[in-house]
């Protein structure tokens, strides 16, 4: 018999538990939602009325909570007591590298999911599913159930749980559809009734032949090797772009080319400024510490080779456009089209732009930067190194000022930079921008959305990324 689930609590409101507790909440009427966060701020903003103030851009997103907020999902800071009441709990909250320690800059930092295992322990009453929504290591299910399973940590001792491995595959600035329409979604566990009743969850709106089941280090396992895998088709096609760049292909042509055999396919070979976002550099790292663990050396380098390749083509890029300046950017003004780590978001965690801005400033350049939905505060806290404009005390090394239109970036700058596939910079009108940017001035297309000879006609020199010529 399946253990019907009435009401589920989520533990981290971030970019996975939000989201993907919303989409749940409206293909599920009858089940209560409780998405619960530490984080105050993030949570009032969950709640906030004007929509526009949600702590996280997702296109679709806000017309959703639009419709379920205070009926079936709330968001609050109620840990314990939403804990207490819930039949299943996801486990959501952040899993980033170790920054010391052992295993130091590859293991995930599981102290979060840890204190969420011993959260849950204490105040949870009766029977508890308790599902791994994070993206963890290879048997975190081991620790979460041995801390479940230890009697001296439990309040009520009579108290019984199931552990299930449900990792989550959405892509930022489409996790809408993906929820919607995920190309499958992964159970892994030990019990065929636990697994059941979050099937009977999903089944609400996931034909059956998309849940997959297995057992739980599978499901573990899996999530780490299809970023690992996506991550991978990235570096190699940046590989290529710099290939092509001194031979006089085009990457897109090539991109074309391979992507027409069913067997690569072709999505994900789309080259641009490096891979960020907050999980492939992360999960990949935490591939390699667990091969090392286990003595496979050979595994752990092919691995790492993925990580070194995205960081040497970041610096690439920031060195090209130095060089393209003379070789020199002190007090040359740079426009930064774009900070979020690709379109339709606006997380910046491990945003290729923060990287490629940092290596401009130490070169002197002064920066304008601009992105419809990043926020001013976001910026300025990842460029916390670096001077604002007019503040400056650092001497030689740059700046950087934020605007909130494109428009107003361009007045004097010697370069303009895309680093981010927003699609109204494809609308840019070029005539009008030569006539304000400097001269010699440049395009630097990072994304290869441009069409060069149409920027060319005016006067500008061109670097789009794996353009040939
Ligand atoms: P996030 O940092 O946006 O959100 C995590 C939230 O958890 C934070 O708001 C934090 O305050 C909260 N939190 C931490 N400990 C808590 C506790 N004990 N009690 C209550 N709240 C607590 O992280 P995210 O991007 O949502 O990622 C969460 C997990 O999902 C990570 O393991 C990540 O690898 C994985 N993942 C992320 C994505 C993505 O697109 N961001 C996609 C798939 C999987
Ligand atoms: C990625 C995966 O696609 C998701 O399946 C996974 O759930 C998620 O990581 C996670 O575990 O966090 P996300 O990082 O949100 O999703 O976004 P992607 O679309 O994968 O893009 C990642 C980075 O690769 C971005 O910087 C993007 O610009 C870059 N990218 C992507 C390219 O440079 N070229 C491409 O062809 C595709």
């Amino acid at each position: 018999m399946i253990f019907k689930i009435r009401t589920i609590c989520c533990i981290g409101a971030g970019y996975v538990g939000g989201p993907t507790m919303t989409v749940m909440a409206d293909k599920c009427p009858n089940v209560q939602f409780e998405v619960v966060d530490l984080n105050r701020e993030r949570i009032d903003r969950w709640n906030d009325s004007n929509l526009q103030m949600l702590p996280i851009y997702e296109p679709g997103l806000a017309e959703i909570i639009n419709r379920c907020r205070g009926k079936n999902l709330h968001f609050s800071t109620l840990v314990e007591e939403k804990i207490k009441s819930a039949d299943m709990i996801f486990i959501s909250v952040n899993t980033p590298t170790k920054t010391k320690g052992m295993g130091a800059g590859k293991a995930s930092d599981l102290k979060w999911v840890e204190a969420c295992a011993r959260q849950v322990a204490k105040y949870s009453e009766g029977y508890t599913i308790v599902v791994e929504k994070s993206t963890l290591p290879v048997r975190t299910a081991e620790v979460i159930k041995s801390i479940l399973h230890n009697k001296d940590l439990l309040t009520d001792k009579s108290h019984r749980f199931d552990i299930l491995s449900n990792p989550e595959f959405l892509s930022e600035g489409s996790a809408v559809k993906d929820l919607m329409e995920p190309d499958r979604v992964l159970i892994g566990g030990e019990k065929d009734e636990a697994i059941e009743s979050l099937c009977d969850i999903y089944r609400n709106w996931i034909p059956e032949e998309k849940i997959i089941k297995t057992n739980i280090w599978s499901s573990e396992l899996a999530k780490l090797t299809a970023n690992a895998f996506l991550a991978q088709r990235i570096s190699s096609i940046n590989s290529i772009s710099a290939l092509c760049e001194v031979t006089g292909a085009n990457v897109k042509e090539v991109a074309r080319a391979i992507g027409s055999d069913n067997r690569i396919g072709s999505k994900f070979l789309c080259s641009g400024p490096g891979f960020g976002g907050s999980c492939f550099k992360k999960d990949i790292l935490n591939l390699v510490y667990l091969s090392e663990y286990f003595g496979l050396t050979e595994v752990a380098t092919f691995w790492e080779e993925v990580v070194k390749l995205n960081n040497w083509h970041q610096k690439r890029i920031s060195r090209l456009i130095i060089q393209k300046l003379f070789s020199t950017i002190t007090g040359k003004k740079i426009a930064i089209l774009g900070f979020s780590f690709k379109a339709n978001t606006n997380d910046t965690r491990e945003s290729s732009a923060i990287n490629i801005c940092k290596e401009l400033m130490i070169e002197g350049g002064d920066l304008k930067i601009y992105d419809p939905k990043v926020e001013y505060i976001q910026i300025k806290k990842d460029l916390n190194d670096f001077e604002e404009k007019n503040n400056s005390s650092k001497g030689s090394e740059g700046s950087w000022e934020v605007f909130d239109s494109f428009n107003k970036c361009f007045e004097e700058v010697d370069a303009i930079v895309i680093m981010t596939e927003w699609e109204e910079f494809k609308f840019i009108n070029w005539q009008e921008v030569a006539q304000m940017m400097r001269k010699p001035s440049w395009v630097f297309d990072t994304r290869a959305i441009l069409d060069p000879k149409e920027i060319k006609k005016y006067g500008i020199n061109v670097w789009s990324i794996g353009y040939g010529e």
